[in-house]
């Protein structure tokens, strides 16, 4: 069988990743943040939320929607609540900067709430509950995103995919943390097939004219349908509610589509919340306890095919170290869009 992926190591996809957004027009350090973290997706086994999506994040900045260079402006509101204007700059600038708002409140009062908006897509939303949680705070983690699934019984894409994502740190067992989208899988991934050119399980999607569809680019085209039934698509709809309504940001289908729509800045909403671990036992009992939960939940007995339990976030902790090791899988056609980009920008091919 011909190869169809090259294995790349993280320290070459970040340096590829950090030169193209400076070409791009980020300023250095927000180009290597924005690489790591789309590094971090690939290392966590999400390639839909890796440097697959560079070349799309490039074209945003060439269209005018997303500003490469935003002044991100924090309001303080009240002793826990700070407001976050993220300038239509990267979503993962605003992002970053909001947590770390969240955070420092939450050191003085308990809980910090954070609302972004005037934010774009900020990628795979483990990425911030991750970085409160090495800061040993509890965090949750809301955004709003373009249309891609019905409302429950309505059939045109109105609400995001929008992951929520949440982290609670432990002792020494292993963390909570979880990162979902409200489709059954993220949009993403469906993209990443149809680059592919493969074909995607039943019940993932609807295509254009409403019809179930395994074709990848018909589903793209189409609509995602929310996990869970009614259920996935009234928490969509409190993401919307939470990250967009609430925050000031766009909702209600207003949030631009990344791929097909350039005539105005997404104006996408998030929402963080960190919360003190030691709230109301010491920071050492809640430690204790957090690894008692850990070891419990991984001794109850395994359901048939099933070897252990795993805690959210273990799959792709495993992962992460394991690519750490052999390099990340990207497929040549991935590989031949990020040429393109290089190409472009007049910098050196990879290579590979
Ligand atoms: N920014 C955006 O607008 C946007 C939109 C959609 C998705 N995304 C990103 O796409 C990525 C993929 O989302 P997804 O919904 O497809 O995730 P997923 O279905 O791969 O995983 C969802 C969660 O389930 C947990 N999990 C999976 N298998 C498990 C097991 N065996 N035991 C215990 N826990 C398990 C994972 O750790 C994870 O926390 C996420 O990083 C998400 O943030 C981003």
């Amino acid at each position: 069988m011909s190869e169809t992926v090259k294995y790349v190591s993280a320290k070459t996809l970040t340096e590829l990743g950090t030169s193209l957004f400076v070409k791009g027009g980020l300023l250095e350090e927000d180009a290597q943040v924005v690489a790591q973290d789309l590094v971090a997706a690939n290392l966590r086994g999400l390639d839909s939320h890796g440097v697959s999506r560079i070349p799309m994040y490039l074209t945003r900045i060439r269209k005018g929607v997303v500003n490469p260079n935003p002044d991100i402006k924090i309001e303080n509101i009240t002793a826990a609540v700070s407001k976050v204007d993220g300038d239509d700059g990267m979503g993962f600038l605003a992002g970053h900067k909001a947590m770390d708002e969240a955070v420092r409140l939450a050191g003085q009062s308990g809980i910090g709430l954070v609302g972004v908006h005037n934010s774009t897509h900020y990628g795979m939303a483990a990425i911030y509950v991750m970085e409160a949680m090495k800061k040993g705070f509890i965090s949750m983690a809301y955004t709003n995103s373009s249309p891609a699934i019905p409302p429950w019984g309505g059939r045109t894409a109105y609400l995001g995919a929008s992951p929520f994502a949440a982290a609670v740190p432990s002792g020494n067992e292993t963390p909570y943390v979880l990162d979902m989208a409200m489709t059954v899988i993220a949009r993403g991934k469906i993209r990443l097939a149809a680059t592919n050119g493969e074909s995607i399980p039943e019940g993932l999607a609807l295509d254009r004219d409403g019809a179930p569809t395994t074709n990848a680019s018909k589903a793209f085209e189409g609509v995602c349908l929310p996990f869970g039934g009614a259920k996935g698509s009234a928490l969509a709809m409190l993401m919307d509610l939470l990250s967009g309504v609430l925050t000031g940001a766009n909702y209600g289908g207003d949030v631009k589509s990344l791929y097909f729509d350039h005539s105005e800045p997404q104006n996408v909403g998030h929402l963080f919340i960190a919360i003190k671990p030691d709230l109301f036992v010491s920071k050492t009992e809640f430690e204790n306890r957090m690894d008692d939960f850990v070891r419990r939940t991984k001794s109850l007995p395994k359901a048939q095919g099933f070897d252990e339990i795993l805690i959210p976030g273990e799959p792709e902790e495993r992962k992460a170290a394991k690519r750490l090791e052999t390099g990340i899988p990207i497929s040549l056609n991935v590989i031949k869009e990020l040429e393109h980009e290089l190409a472009r920008y007049g910098l050196d091919s990879l290579a590979l």
